[in-house]
């Protein structure tokens, strides 16, 4: 697939979709880090970040399917996809709406077993493509995230995230440490709230091997 823009996402988010994200923020505002499913902009632009390949893609924190919806309509095999989602009610909604998909109700943190689970080796996925909140989650949470989404990804392989905050969500010397480069991609002005794309990619010299 293209890193350059892709399909369209849809335009307006339908009023179920609506009310299970608001069910799962009023169960839990920490975790689901928003009062509202990201907008079509802000999917456009966090799906061009997936770099061109046949691997395997993870993504993580799914909501109501924003994502995984702009990752079908770019041309992204059901396949290809594993989806993470920590929330039931938001589980059951996407299984519901991605049959083709492989979608878990799991703990981004275990990712690193599941996705073995799924038979998808370390070092093999083309990217990480996540929605968590990184901001509001505790520190060592954040670190298992990214150090198992590090281990996932292939040399070429991208970790997309995005942030409401200012700078880049995942502590800079977390990075460094696993040899991820940051690199801001770009601004959704017209999501709500405004975001920016980030991606991470390993550094060729100084990656330390898994
Ligand atoms: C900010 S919302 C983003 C949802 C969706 N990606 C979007 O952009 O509309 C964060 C999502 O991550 C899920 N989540 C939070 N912590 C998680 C975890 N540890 N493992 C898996 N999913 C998690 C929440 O339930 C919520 O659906």
């Amino acid at each position: 697939m293209s890193p350059s823009p892709v399909a369209p996402a849809s335009k307006s988010i339908p009023a179920a979709h609506w009310r299970a994200f608001l069910r799962a923020w009023l169960s839990d505002p920490l975790r689901t880090a928003a009062m509202s499913p990201s907008g079509p902009q802000l999917a456009r632009l966090m799906v061009a970040q997936v770099p061109r390949g046949n691997g395997p893609i993870i993504e993580l924190g799914a909501g109501t399917g924003v994502f995984t919806e702009a990752l079908l309509a770019a041309g992204v095999a059901p396949e290809r996809l594993l989806v993470v989602e920590l929330n039931r009610g938001l589980h059951g909604l996407l299984r519901q709406r991605f049959p083709q998909v492989r979608v878990e109700c799991a703990d981004a943190c275990c990712v690193l077993d599941l996705a073995a689970r799924c038979g998808i080796a370390c070092g093999s996925a083309d990217a990480v493509v996540s929605g968590l909140g990184l901001l509001s989650m505790p520190r060592l949470a954040v670190t298992q995230v990214i150090e198992a989404s590090s281990r996932l990804l292939g040399s070429q392989g991208r970790l997309v995230q995005f942030t409401y905050g200012p700078l880049s969500p995942v502590p800079r010397a977390l990075a460094a440490r696993l040899g991820l480069r940051a690199r801001r991609a770009g601004f959704a002005w017209r999501n709500m709230p405004p975001a920016s794309v980030y991606t991470y990619s390993k550094d060729a010299v100084r990656a330390p091997s898994a």
